[in-house]
């Protein structure tokens, strides 16, 4: 792992600044909430959870964590929660081709298998994808009630769930959840208009079901000590102006962050230098730009023009507004740039970037 990691969840020991959140997040979970925390890419969500999960399972709990991201279907989304659920009895993988091929003599498997009622997938029955679907959702309960503990489940991602398991699949999730009172969940996910339909929206089935939280953002005293921190602990000095300027160049956004910390370091490490400097960070800063550019281009590519003049304005803190777009049109480009997580409302009619340094790219 580099000095200051980046593009992965990060563990407990880099996580800046969550330990208040986290307990009032823990808290709200083990007090038999349900949750929602959506939030823009990189900002930490899924370290968060992680860590969240490890904590909880030290202390007894149950865990469950699916990805929903690298699941392709409904059978394979039922498969890696029946997994997840059992290894919280042993560490048994695959348990359910484990069964097909008729291991369940195993006393292993039929210890973890205990009390589940597991014998729709055993013997020659096949058994539906729906069907699979409804012991999966209903397995967390199962085997929380079995073994008297109470489970949390995190599901990542949750906007992928109609793509993975269909149409229908959040009427059919809600049925089966809302009877749980053994388990508790966190629905988490960066598309933050999706998560906002799926339980804002009064016409869908999770409406209500789950209390949204906001991801704070880390405040910048954190972030300076965790910075000043990482690189003391390297025998390195950095001066107060460059702490300074990697935060006005980031915004403090988490993930760009640790990049630009990263350059930074590695252009001190090139100069053969013992205290970081401003020169280091501009340094830092323009191979962050290089390292980012791919997909701040493909964002601009996938935009329209009247899009990307908002954006300009937003990027420069001009008029929205002007002659040549009906207003109409600007409201709707200003919700799509929304929807797409580019943008956010900072006040009425007041917009900024999600991505500090996206706007700095854009205003290059
Ligand atoms: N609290 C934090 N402390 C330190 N680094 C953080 C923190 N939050 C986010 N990061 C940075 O952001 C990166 C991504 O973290 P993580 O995967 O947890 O975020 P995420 O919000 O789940 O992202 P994604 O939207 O891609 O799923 C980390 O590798 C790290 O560089
Ligand atoms: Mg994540």
């Amino acid at each position: 792992m580099s000095l200051f990691p980046f593009g992965m969840p990060v563990p407990k020991e880099e996580i800046i600044d969550r330990e208040d959140f986290l307990m009032s997040v823990k808290n709200r979970l083990l007090m038999g909430q349900n949750l929602v925390l959506a939030g823009p890419r990189r900002i930490g969500k899924t370290s968060l959870a992680l860590e969240l999960l490890r904590q909880l399972k030290d202390e007894g709990y149950y865990t469950v964590f699916v990805d929903m991201f690298r699941l392709s279907g409904k059978n394979m989304f039922s498969k890696v929660l029946v997994d997840a659920c059992l290894g919280n009895r042993t560490k048994i993988t695959n348990t359910l081709e484990q069964v097909k091929q008729n291991f369940l003599h195993s006393s292993k498997l039929s210890l973890k298998l205990k009390g589940l009622e597991l014998s729709l997938t055993r013997s020659n029955k096949t058994v539906s994808d729906d069907e699979l679907f409804d012991y999966a959702l209903n397995l967390t309960e199962k085997l929380a009630q079995a073994d008297k503990k109470k489970l949390i489940v995190v599901f990542d991602e949750f906007q992928e769930i109609e793509r993975i398991a269909g149409e229908n699949s959040l009427k059919v999730i809600r049925a089966h959840i809302q009877l749980h009172t053994h388990v508790n969940y966190l629905f988490m996910g960066s598309q933050t208009s999706m998560m906002k339909t799926i339980f804002s929206n009064q016409n869908q089935a999770f409406y209500r079901f789950a209390i949204s939280l906001p991801v704070p953002p880390i405040p910048p005293e954190a972030m300076a000590q965790y910075i000043t921190k990482k690189f003391t602990e390297q025998d390195i000095e950095i001066l107060p102006e460059a702490i300074r300027m990697i935060l006005d160049i980031t915004g403090g956004h988490p993930q760009d962050t640790m990049l630009v910390c990263s350059e930074s370091y590695q252009a001190l490490v090139d100069d053969k230098r013992k205290t970081l400097n401003i020169e280091h960070v501009f340094l830092g800063r323009d191979r962050a730009f290089a390292f980012l550019s791919q997909g701040f281009n493909e964002i601009i590519e996938s935009i329209d023009p009247v899009a990307k003049t908002l954006l300009l304005r937003i990027a420069r803190a001009e008029s929205l507004y002007s002659k040549g777009n009906h207003p109409n049109t600007i409201k709707r480009t200003l919700d799509q740039l929304m929807d797409k997580g580019i943008i956010q409302k900072i006040e009425r009619g007041k917009y900024d970037f999600v991505e500090p340094m996206f706007k700095g790219y854009f205003s290059l």
